[in-house]
């Protein structure tokens, strides 16, 4: 099973490409899911078909569905959600502040995930193809597997004194307290292992949608920047509604296609050695099976959108003895000796000759000072130096 997820911002197309991706899959003989964990669902719209939250044939060897967590919730997490929710409604705040409190942030996301590789396993697919909502409520979804087995861990540690607390309280609701505990040790065991599938470069593959603008790109540069960080693997990025030359006709065309142009040059700097996909800004609705099949065509071409685009890390930041951290980053296409850097806050432009790339840097760097960088071996590798005073360090 191979499993391709698309996000980016807001709009920029990430139904339509993963719908047409999967089209594509199942055209190819694969038996391809198509699924969306955007609670703002849109597949149904793209593919022209009324969906439910159980996987529906929509041609051949190409099923969809809209996730609907609340079944699924309930069944998984119920118990602890009610449990935490009675002991804060006893505590005198009023049922609903208590059942929101009660509510792990993000719980309900990853429960999401979990349906969709257990549905996955369960059906046979060999693809399946992930919408996703934008970009930020995605990187917190796929950071909620590891806070979750954060939480879990220090609750098992905690776990004799929690059973002592919640005795009072726990023989209201449940047989055992022990039988808390085990949801969450269910829980954590699923996540443990979603978490595992997820970063897998031999099953999964994230893909970055994005326009040629301004924001956009910003956008997708700190989702492959996070992504990179929590170790899921990036394989391509897909950019979407970009102008043909004969389109620019007339001043306000003309100026689109330049400013685009400019942008797609930014775009190919800044993702290599990721392989980038552009699909064409059609004059009409990319809506309907016919639709998806021709961006599909347009966008890939003869290639497979299933297989794996690019095998390796964008980058790595390894943390060094003397408390600095090294990042190494492939440019396999770039040459040159003399390396700049630019840092303001937490963005960093590097030149290397003619190549140029902005990127956005996660925390724990953004707030260090850059010690130089090299490249050799189409590798480029950048110091970031120890936090110097104790201001520093206390603010880390
Ligand atoms: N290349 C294109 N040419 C023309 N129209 C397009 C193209 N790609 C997408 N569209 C249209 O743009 C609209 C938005 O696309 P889509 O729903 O795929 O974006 P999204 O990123 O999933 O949005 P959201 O963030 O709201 O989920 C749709 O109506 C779609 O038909
Ligand atoms: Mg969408």
């Amino acid at each position: 099973m191979r499993i391709i997820l698309y996000l980016g911002k807001g709009g920029v197309g990430k139904t339509t490409t993963a719908a047409a991706t999967a089209l594509r899959c199942a055209q190819l003989g694969y038996r391809t899911l198509v699924a969306s964990t955007d609670i703002a669902h849109s597949l149904a719209d793209s593919l022209d078909m009324p969906l439910s939250d159980e996987p529906v044939q929509v041609a051949e060897n190409l099923w969809a569905q809209e996730i609907s967590v609340v079944a699924d919730l309930q069944k998984n997490w119920g118990k602890l959600q009610d449990f935490t929710s009675n002991m804060i409604a006893g505590r005198g705040l009023s049922r609903v502040v208590a059942d929101e409190l009660s509510s792990f942030p993000g719980m309900d996301e990853v429960v999401c995930l979990l349906h969709i590789n257990k549905q996955a396993k369960e059906n046979n697919f060999d693809r399946v193809i992930i919408d996703a909502a934008p970009t930020g409520e995605t990187i917190r979804l796929l950071t909620m597997p590891d806070t979750f087995s954060w939480y879990a861990t220090h609750l098992s540690r905690f776990e004799r004194g929690v059973i002592k607390a919640i005795k009072p309280f726990a023989s209201r609701l449940l047989k055992a307290p022990s039988e808390l505990l085990d949801t969450v040790y269910t829980l954590q065991k699923a996540t443990e292992e979603l978490r595992e599938t997820l970063s897998d470069p031999e099953i999964s593959s994230y893909r970055v949608v994005l326009q040629p603008e301004k924001m956009v790109m910003r956008e997708a540069e700190r989702a492959v920047s996070y992504l990179g960080l929590f170790g899921y693997p990036v394989d391509s990025v897909v950019v979407n509604r970009v102008m043909a030359a004969d389109d620019a006709q007339g001043d306000f065309y003309q100026k689109k296609y330049e400013t685009q142009q400019k942008y797609l040059g930014m775009i190919n700097d800044n993702f290599t050695p990721l392989p980038i996909w552009e699909a064409p800004y059609y004059a009409e609705e990319v809506v309907g099976l016919e639709m998806l099949s021709r961006l599909a065509q347009d966008c890939f071409g003869d290639e497979d959108p299933g297989k794996i685009f690019y095998e390796g890390k964008v980058h790595e930041i390894i943390e060094q003895p003397d408390g600095g951290f090294l990042m190494r980053m492939p440019l396999p296409f770039v040459t040159g000796k003399d390396v700049k850097l630019r840092k303001r806050g937490d963005e960093m432009f590097i030149t290397i000759g003619n190549f140029k790339r902005e990127m956005i840097l996660p925390t724990v760097l953004a707030k260090r000072r850059t010690g130089g960088g090299a490249l050799a071996d189409g590798v480029l590798e950048i110091t970031f130096l120890p936090l110097e005073s104790e201001e520093e360090a206390a603010v880390a």
